[in-house]
């Protein structure tokens, strides 16, 4: 098997000869993590997606957020070098079921976390991310707001905002499986640390943290604040960036199960090969990139 070092130089061998940029979760493997051009959560990937030079992108993350990257730059090629790595949140609306609920719903806007199909986005009037959820709910014209998919997130914008929230039934297996006892005993065991947790946890969960914030809001907030220790509930893979970005800091899993398989399946071969191939390659139909286009644009746009 080659080595992470010279699997890690093929990697910015090909990556200059394909003038390639390399966007990655905060929740992908630490060798995966230390090869990437931007690290970030979905908004600031979604941002460097739009905005980035370069002829392809390797998006080291799941499906729904390379395919935003091909909604936002048709003209390039974007690379999923993971082909099989999907949300299952977001696999828990259909564009049918959207445009059924919407009848249920006439009067309000339809608010989509960016953890669905581009179809689901085509069909929404603005799209979400943990990290502008509370802004883009205050920010829609509508008092009455369908939420979908994630129920959690729907009932923290409905905490935290004056609208009237319908939460779709979606949730994120990895994040709503996380307990108030999994806090207590957190706590117990490190007295004194902040306790930090992401919006798709249930509200159980964040009534008893600290803070509530995406994925690079959780490093802001370690790296901030006075406080030493910290308790990360989210998914472990951002204990790698936390350790590097915030050092002098501990932080501690809320839960150490708390791992998203998919968001694994993506290691150094598999970025060589999809350099090497220029494949799996994700493409959106024009029509549909066209429409999903408006709802994600209208999110960056505030
Ligand atoms: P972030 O946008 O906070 O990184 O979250 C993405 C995600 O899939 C969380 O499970
Ligand atoms: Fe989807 Fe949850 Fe994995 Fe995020 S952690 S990609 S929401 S399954």
């Amino acid at each position: 098997m080659q080595d992470i070092a010279s699997l890690t130089q093929e990697i910015r061998h090909l990556k200059k000869e394909r003038n390639a940029i390399l966007l990655v979760h905060n929740y992908q493997l630490p060798e995966v993590q230390d090869i990437a051009d931007i690290t970030g959560d979905s908004l600031e990937l979604s941002r460097a997606a739009a905005t980035m030079d370069g002829d392809v992108i390797v998006f080291c993350g799941v499906d729904f957020m390379a395919e935003t990257a091909a909604i936002l730059s048709p003209e390039k090629t974007v690379l999923l070098p993971a082909g099989d790595a999907c949300c299952p949140m977001a696999q828990m609306i259909s564009a049918d079921e959207l445009r059924r609920a919407r009848k249920r719903y006439p009067d309000a806007a339809v608010v989509c976390y960016v953890n669905t199909t581009a179809e689901v986005k085509a069909e929404s009037d603005i799209c979400c991310t943990s990290g502008n959820a509370l802004n883009v709910v205050r920010a829609v014209e509508q008092d009455e707001i369908l939420f979908v998919p994630d129920r959690n997130l729907g009932m923290y914008a409905q905490r935290f905002t004056n609208k009237r929230i319908h939460p779709w039934e979606g949730y994120c297996l990895v994040h709503d499986r996380i307990t108030p006892a999994q806090v207590a005993a957190a706590r117990q065991a490190h007295p004194g640390a902040v306790v930090l947790v992401h919006p798709e946890c249930r509200p159980e969960v964040i009534d008893r943290a600290d803070h509530v914030a995406s994925t690079s809001g959780m490093i802001k907030e370690v790296c901030r604040s006075q406080a030493r220790e910290f308790i990360i509930g989210t998914e472990i893979g951002i204990l790698h960036r936390l350790g590097k970005e915030c050092p002098g800091k501990t932080c501690y899993p809320l839960a150490a199960e708390a791992v998203c398989h998919n968001m694994k399946k993506t290691d150094l071969v598999k970025v060589r090969d999809t350099l090497l191939t220029l494949g799996p390659r994700i493409t959106v139909p024009k029509d549909i990139a066209d429409r999903a286009r408006i709802a994600i644009g209208r999110m960056l746009a505030l």
